[in-house]
């Protein structure tokens, strides 16, 4: 029977890789009825709203979208989209894999690691006002439930996929009650998972460390903030925003994209890698439980690019985004 899933093609580059990723899964068999919509800038001047209700609607029905990078206006215009789709779905866990890809030489060596980032509060909450002409007021907020949720998720991830550790990262030194109570929270869900190591490092300190020795680490558990910064810091280890995988999961479902944006420099000129999409897509393919399909599209993937015959203009190719995508469909037919 065929999955069901939410598209959201997205803004600039987002229809070229979208349009690679569907032709890949077609290619691997996987019967996908894909429910199309649009959203952003496009969506505010056609219906009002950049998030429209029935992409609400279809995802809350299908359980699973996958979706392209939208363009936020900066400074003014409307609120983010994709933080408003974590918040109104309670997408609470971001998880992004971070892991060398077969043949893309990166100067840190063999990594594996996973970012997971508390999707719903803290700096985010949007909560922000100008308490006189000159000075603006940020509200933080961390909740001891959004806490020990989001910890206790990312134990559970890490024993289900045989992790051995979880580092905890925080402020906590400066920010004694907000990153204290987050902290706090870790501790307690750390003690109910003996069989995992359990650390904390504080954030500064922390991303030295992961530019000197990022191999200490294996799950990393962050605040929002935090986890935004760490994760494209994470990316870049191992080859940049072009290639790594991303996903905002909660109780209702789930909601796969590439951690890149929609890249408006190079957008509509067949020259987007949609590596990060294809990554973020085969994540989305084990979710559904198509182990087989997402195999053999990573193992054609990590082929192709191990060949290094044809790999996009970012990762120092000269193959546009279609040739790169019939080059992966190709070699899956070779290995099936
Ligand atoms: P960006 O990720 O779009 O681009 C940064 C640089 O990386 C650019 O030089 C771009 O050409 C390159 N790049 C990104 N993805 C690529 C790909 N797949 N293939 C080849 N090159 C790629 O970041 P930027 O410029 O800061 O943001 C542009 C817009 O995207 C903004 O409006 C931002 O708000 C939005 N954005 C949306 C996200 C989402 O929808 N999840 C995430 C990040 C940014």
């Amino acid at each position: 029977m065929a999955h069901k899933v939410t598209l959201i093609p997205g803004d600039g580059i987002g229809s070229e890789i979208t349009g690679a990723v569907v032709r890949v899964i077609e290619a691997a068999g996987v019967e996908i009825e894909w429910e199309s919509f649009i959203a952003g800038a496009e969506a505010l001047s056609r219906f009002g709203d950049p998030l429209p209700e029935p992409v609400l609607e279809s995802i809350k029905r299908n359980k699973v979208a996958l979706k392209g990078p939208l363009t936020t206006p900066v400074g003014t215009g409307f609120a983010s989209v994709n933080v408003r789709l974590r918040k109104t779905l309670d997408l609470y866990a971001n998880l992004r894999p971070v892991r060398n890809i077969p043949g893309l030489v990166t100067p840190f060596g063999a990594l594996d690691l996973v970012v997971v980032r508390e999707n719903t509060e803290d700096l985010y909450s949007g909560l922000e006002h100008v308490v006189v002409p000159g000075v603006v007021e940020s509200l933080k907020i961390i909740t001891e439930k959004a806490s020990t949720r989001i910890a206790r998720f990312a134990f559970d991830y890490a024993r289900r996929e045989g992790r051995k550790k979880v580092t905890a990262i925080h402020k906590a030194n400066i920010m004694k009650l907000s990153d204290g109570l987050f902290l706090d929270c870790f501790r307690k869900i750390a003690a109910e998972y003996p069989d995992i190591e359990a650390d904390d490092k504080i954030v500064d300190n922390a991303c030295m460390q992961l530019v000197m020795k990022p191999q200490q680490f294996d799950v990393l558990l962050l605040e929002n903030l935090y986890g935004d910064i760490i994760s494209d810091l994470a990316a870049g280890l191992v080859g940049g925003l072009g290639v790594v995988p991303g996903a905002n999961i909660g109780e209702l479902g789930a909601v796969f994209e590439a951690v890149h944006g929609s890249a408006p420099d190079i957008a509509g000129r067949n020259l987007a890698n949609p590596t990060a999409l294809l990554q973020t897509a085969i994540m989305m393919l084990r979710y559904l439980g198509e182990r087989n399909a997402a195999d053999l599209i990573e193992r054609a993937l990590f082929q192709t690019l191990s060949d290094g015959h044809i790999r996009t203009r970012d990762l120092g190719g000269a193959a546009s985004t279609t040739e790169y995508t019939e080059a992966i469909v190709a070699k899956m037919r070779e290995l099936s």
